[in-house]
């Protein structure tokens, strides 16, 4: 053999040793450990996504026989772009350092016992689309370093502890969908991201009015659903203005009074209203009725009082209306009770004279007279 083919050789050995030898763990290995040792591992059933994460090769190879199962996609450059973790269970906290999962585009944990806080160190995540974290018991605030996620399509947070927003929140530029509800937010939302589709924070103890500047510029803003908590206040025009609202559920909140625009966009594609159970005063909003696709609204159980605006009832569009529950007086509009009309719901617990009983709009009673004699000063009008 001469010299050059027997180095040769060698070189070949050594390549070969090399790849056989364990190379030291990429970032995203180390990244993964963490994320597997930060959860207690008695909440780790064998049979789980976690269960099947063994380090002894790496998370990205394939095919996925016995180690990394699922949980986890990869790039065909091997690096982690999705970590879906399944509902088993995994109780502990989530790691710092899954920052180094620096190709990540969606993370979703729902459904398990995360507890502790979210992580500021996730704002070094530049890919990341989708944050889901929902059903897990995270506390604290969401840190103000996460407005820095420039990507970031959907954040999902809802049922879990979050007592506090960063006020940057607007910096989210890419956010289409914001879910908050169930947790224990409290005082006023922040500024909004721009391009909001849907908000929803539900179930919180929110106060205040709602703030023009939270919502300014919204011009995409099509669903918002703020029920259970306690804003107070008015409902003011510019609100019914959003240029693209479509639902709108503020159920169960302590509103006292509600300003429809006198004009609407003829495009307006508000479908929905729910502002049952406020302590609204005054009469019916006549201009409910100018909203050109308005088929559901429920203003049930508020402090409404006067007629029923005949206007409510000419409304084609109108499918579901909810008056019960007021101190509506005078006669329903024949209109309702028509047998061509189709709307359902219900004119009940109201002080309202003859609402047909043959209609089920009318099924529920009328308040009696002596509370109804009382709510007008003791002289009912009619
Ligand atoms: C990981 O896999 C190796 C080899 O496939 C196996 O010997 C080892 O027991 C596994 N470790 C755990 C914790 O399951
Ligand atoms: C609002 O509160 C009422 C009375 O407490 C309750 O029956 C209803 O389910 C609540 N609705 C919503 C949407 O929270």
């Amino acid at each position: 053999m001469s010299k050059s083919r027997t180095s040769v050789f060698f070189f070949l050995f050594l390549f070969s040793l090399s790849s056989v030898q364990s190379t030291p763990p990429s970032s995203d290995t180390i990244a993964l450990q963490a994320v597997k040792a930060a959860i207690k591992p008695s909440s780790i059933p064998s049979y789980s996504c976690l269960g099947t994460w063994n380090f002894t090769t790496d998370p990205c190879s394939v095919p996925r026989v016995t180690h990394f199962t699922c949980g986890l996609s990869c790039s065909s450059g091997n690096r982690v772009t999705e970590l879906t973790l399944d509902p088993a269970g995994y109780t502990g906290t989530l790691s710092p350092l899954i920052s180094k999962l620096t190709q990540l585009v969606t993370l979703d944990l729902q459904n398990n016992n995360f507890y502790g806080p979210i992580p500021s160190s996730l704002s070094s995540l530049p890919n990341l689309k989708n944050l889901v974290l929902r059903l897990n018991s995270f506390s604290g605030s969401v840190p103000p370093s996460l407005t820095s996620l420039k990507s970031l399509l959907s954040l999902d947070i809802s049922h879990n502890l979050i007592s506090g927003l960063p006020n940057s929140m607007n910096e989210l530029t890419s956010l289409r969908r914001l879910d908050l509800s169930y947790n224990k937010l409290t005082g006023s939302l922040p500024k909004l991201p721009p391009n909001l589709l849907e908000l929803a924070a539900k179930a919180n103890s929110l106060s205040g009015s709602l703030l023009k500047s939270s919502f300014y510029g919204l011009n995409q803003l099509e669903v918002v659903e703020l029920s259970e908590n306690s804003l107070f206040g008015t409902i003011e025009t510019w609100f019914f203005q959003l240029p693209s609202l479509q639902q709108i559920d503020m159920a169960n909140n302590s509103f006292t009074l509600v300003k429809i625009p006198k004009v609407v966009d003829l495009n307006s594609d508000l479908v929905a209203v729910d502002l049952g159970f406020n302590k609204i005063e005054g009469y019916l909003p006549v201009n409910f009725a100018i909203f050109p696709r308005l088929s559901s609204l429920s203003l049930r159980y508020n402090k409404f009082r006067g007629p029923i605006p005949l206007q409510y009832s000419k409304k084609a569009t109108l499918k579901r209306l909810y008056l019960d529950g007021n101190f509506l007086n005078g006669s329903p509009p024949v209109g309702f009770f028509g047998r061509e009309t189709s709307v359902t719901g219900s004119l009940g617990d109201n002080c309202l004279q003859k609402c047909p009983i043959s209609s089920q709009l009318c099924l529920k009673s009328q308040k009696s007279t002596s509370i109804c004699q009382q709510a007008y000063g003791g002289k009912p009008k009619s």
